[in-house]
């Protein structure tokens, strides 16, 4: 294991220079060491290349890259331009990512934050009208609701570092699906059907999204074939141009045109979109018994808490052997909802608010926070990890924030011939994001993972909105190392807040009992945010294990039409192993 190389990514300056080994200015007499070894060898992947993502002809794009020798970076942007045509209720180029990246050559990892950004105009008051806090649905339908979307930047960012395949190819398999129509998929024509959503959502008041998914103003049908020249256009000119074609001109203007409309129009200006960047971002990783566990920083709280609940799980169950058990599934319900209350109170944009993301993560504060375990009809908070590590008090800093999440996001996971791998979770908030269309793609919604109320208990809270702030994500695009330091999962789903209990469900599953990718995902999700428990119930073991919590005393919340959409990579001895979640439209294809 190179825990140090994977700390040091490869095109993070700050953390390379804390991370290269450090010379003097003389010049020695004699060579050193160094310069007399000879190069390290080649690493060497002979495992083959894999996309798991939620839709087949956006695999079959990942995989044409990746069989004409393009990277999983190459491979990643087909697929998801791919998705943002085909699975437009989830993510496209509207919205942002984050993109974990795992160099193997270099053993090294880097985050590229495309997260959504709020405008400079906005403010703590951003979800607040003559002192009242807006409903979820009224703020999600505004035009105040929209961040700057990061993904076309997230692409260009993540090619220049490490794309083999020449830029403009990578945006074919889009174009011309785009061009020829696609089938509508029972999942979208189902979103577009049901008439609950419908009516929360103005998909059919605005003008272009209403002509796109309700021609005739009937919802497109399964199978329906459904052009989008728009779309196609605008790739075609990103493919020539670059991000400016996006961020600059007659996109740039149509995207402020349809947020300045009504209700409440938001904010955003051209400088804005102009002034968008990507933040390169060491991976945070955290180091436990048998493996490390690396994912995104904030604003995403996804490290935090994939460390978080493997480290107190591993502790509650210290000393059992590996393999399922009752008293398992409850500590992991335990460990959720600790690191849960913890990443509801602390996880935000850190270039904005003071984050103890290593802390929060330290050996010596899991050893503290596993005594709070609670009785199971006890309502969590969050600890103090200031206190713990002998730093002060840092809780009463902010208030808890509760923002709700709902679930309109998608995960693609590859690993190319090289050995390179991408984990990213794309997304634009709610499903259809905030319904505003512009050139064949719809806007997102994402500042309403902001905390809507700026302040609770009169404290601040720490995810409330601000100019150029990032809000906190539950996007948890997960790769897990085994303890010789070599890749063994890359893991990530969609979910709103439910994202993290999902992701680790993968994690436990496979590292702890034992099982597939594919059985992992199928088990029932449980997700242990706040008091109660919610676990799925209409899938095989769900109902047993509602009935077993319930018995143990938690607050059980049977739920039913979960909204994961896990798809995993798992490097075996003998090759990959994919899975992709039922509960989607997905597939995991190696290439062949
Ligand atoms: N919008 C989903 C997330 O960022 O967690």
């Amino acid at each position: 294991m190179k825990p140090s190389t994977l700390l040091c990514p490869a095109f993070v300056l700050v953390a390379l220079a804390a991370c290269q080994p450090q010379s003097g200015n003389s010049v020695p007499d004699r060579p050193t060491l160094e310069e007399t070894e000879q190069a390290p060898a080649p690493r060497i992947w002979d495992k083959g290349a894999m996309v798991a993502a939620a839709d087949p002809r956006a695999v079959e794009a990942g995989l044409k890259i990746l069989r004409e020798g393009g990277t999983a970076i190459d491979a990643a942007i087909a697929v998801h331009t791919v998705l943002g045509l085909v699975e437009p209720q989830s993510s496209g180029i509207g919205g942002g990512a984050f993109m974990v990246y795992y160099d193997h050559e270099d053993d090294a990892l880097t985050v590229f934050d495309g997260r959504e950004t709020a405008p400079q105009a906005a403010d703590e008051n951003l979800f607040v009208i003559d002192g009242e806090v807006l409903d979820y649905v009224t703020a999600w339908q505004s035009g105040r609701s929209a961040g700057v979307p990061g993904m076309i930047a997230l692409y260009k960012a993540a090619h220049e570092a490490e794309g083999q395949a020449e830029w403009g190819s990578l945006f074919q398999p889009a174009i011309d699906l785009a061009r020829e129509g696609f089938e509508v998929s029972p999942r979208l024509a189902g979103l577009l059907a049901n008439e609950r959503l419908r009516d929360a959502v103005r998909l059919d008041e605005d003008e272009n999204a209403s002509a796109y998914f309700f021609p005739e103003g009937e919802p497109l049908t399964v199978g329906t074939v459904r052009d989008n020249p728009a779309y196609a256009d605008l790739l075609q000119s990103v493919a020539a141009s670059g991000p400016s074609a996006f961020y600059e001109g007659d996109n740039a203007q149509a995207i402020i045109d349809v947020l300045g409309q009504e209700p409440l129009p938001g904010a955003m200006t051209l400088d804005d979109l102009s002034s968008y960047s990507v933040k390169l971002r060491p991976a945070v990783c955290g180091d436990h018994e048998t493996m490390r566990i690396c994912s995104a920083p904030p604003p995403s709280s996804g490290a935090v808490t994939q460390n978080m609940i493997w480290g107190l799980y591993e502790r509650i169950t210290e000393g059992s052997s590996p393999g399922y058990s009752d008293e398992k599934l409850a500590a992991w319900v335990d460990a959720q909802r600790l690191a849960y209350a913890d990443r509801d109170h602390y996880v935000a944009d850190a270039d904005f608010v003071q984050v103890p993301t290593s802390d929060l993560i330290d050996p010596r504060y899991l050893d503290a926070r596993v005594a709070d375990v609670f009785a199971p009809d006890g309502n969590p908070q969050a600890g103090d990890p200031g206190e713990v590590l002998g730093r002060g008090s840092i809780i009463g800093m902010w208030g808890r924030d509760l923002t709700d999440e709902t679930p309109g996001t998608t995960h693609i996971s590859i690993i190319d011939k090289q050995g390179n791998a991408v984990s990213m979770t794309a997304t634009v908030e709610s499903a259809f994001g905030n319904s505003r269309m512009v050139n064949g793609y719809l806007l997102n919604n994402e500042l309403t993972d902001f905390s809507r109320q700026p302040t609770i208990n009169s404290l601040p809270v720490a995810n409330a909105p601000a100019g150029g702030k990032r809000p906190r994500s539950s996007m948890s695009p997960t790769m897990v190392f085994d303890q010789d330091g070599d890749l063994f999962m890359v893991t990530g789903s969609p979910g709103g807040n439910s994202i993290v209990a999902y992701v680790s469900k993968t994690i436990v599953g496979v590292l702890d009992w034992g099982l597939s990718a594919q059985e992992a995902i199928n088990l029932p999700n449980v997700i242990a945010r706040g008091p109660s428990v919610g676990v799925e119930i209409d899938v095989e073991r769900g109902q047993d294990w509602a009935d077993m919590l319930s018995a143990a005393g938690y607050p059980v919340e049977e739920r039913t039409g979960e909204n994961s959409g896990l798809h995993v990579i798992i490097v075996r001895g003998n090759g990959l192993e994919g899975g992709a979640d039922p509960r989607r439209e997905g597939v995991a294809l190696a290439l062949d």
